[in-house]
């Protein structure tokens, strides 16, 4: 690809002439870029232009999907995820992950959020309270929830659902948390809600976030990738992107005149 790889300050994440094929049909192209530490990065572009299964590739979501072939590298902390020895449980807790359509179990509010820990085994009581209060309190949920912890999570809003499960995600204390189109379900106010959570979330996760919704990406993100039909067009620093793309199919994008 031509593009100029940007460096971006301490990255976590390197992906390194990323390919991904469905059958012989090839999503991905030699996808390289970086993702910063700490920050908001986010994919935009059209659909089908390979974003989810950019993002789901850092989790190795796709190892679920029959028939698809992964070429190139992906790197957190230094380690190549795909690497033979990677337990992929141990990755997915690193690497959370909330998805487009709220999917709370149906179960309690708390049980949702602590039900990572549980499954890992902890049991006690005094440490899921601990666990779950501080959670629901990262996902801008406590003071909304904390007199009903036992009602059922399916009772709340779609902007509610939304934060218990991110809630449930950073119950696993990850170190990146990827999200799907977290807000295409939800009403501009509870848009606003998570975004603003998702600008606090950065001060101790990396946040990765696809968006089709490019005020969105323009409002909270520190880095930008733009992709289309399986190709990063261009990443940089989200203002750059907005204001002085680089690449005619990136100003074209932002502007709105396809997509
Ligand atoms: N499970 C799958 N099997 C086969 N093709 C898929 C699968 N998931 C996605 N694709 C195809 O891969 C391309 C990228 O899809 P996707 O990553 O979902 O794009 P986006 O999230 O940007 O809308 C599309 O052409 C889509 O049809
Ligand atoms: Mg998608």
């Amino acid at each position: 690809m031509e593009n100029e790889k940007i460096k971006v300050p301490d990255p976590i994440v390197n992906i390194i002439d990323l390919s991904l094929y469905y059958g012989k049909t090839k999503a991905l192209k030699e996808i390289n870029l970086d993702i910063a530490k700490k920050k908001i990065t986010s994919f935009i572009g059209p659909s089908g232009c390979g974003k989810s299964t950019l993002i789901r590739c850092l989790n190795r979501m796709n190892d679920l999907i029959d028939g698809i072939t992964i070429e190139g590298c992906v790197k957190i902390d230094g380690q190549d995820i795909y690497a033979p020895a990677v337990d992929v449980t141990e990755l997915r807790k690193r690497v959370g992950m909330v998805f487009q359509k709220p999917n709370p179990f149906p179960k309690t509010i708390y049980e949702n959020v602590v039900y990572g820990p549980r499954v890992l085994g902890i049991n006690k009581k005094s440490i899921l309270d601990e666990l779950c209060e501080n959670a629901l309190k990262r996902a801008a949920l406590w003071d909304e929830v904390k007199s009903r912890l036992r009602v059922n999570a399916l009772d709340l809003s779609g902007g509610q659902q939304q934060r218990i499960c991110i809630a449930r995600a950073i119950a696993m204390e990850p170190e990146i948390v990827l999200l799907d189109e977290p807000c295409s379900a939800l009403d501009p106010i509870a848009t606003a809600k998570i975004e603003d959570m998702l600008v606090e979330l950065k001060k101790d996760y990396t946040v990765i976030i696809v968006t089709h919704n490019m005020q969105q990406a323009a409002r909270i993100s520190d880095y930008t990738g733009f992709f289309m039909m399986g190709e990063l067009v261009e990443y940089s620093v989200t203002s750059e992107i907005f204001t002085n793309p680089l690449k005619k199919q990136t100003e074209n994008y932002i502007t709105g005149r396809f997509g």
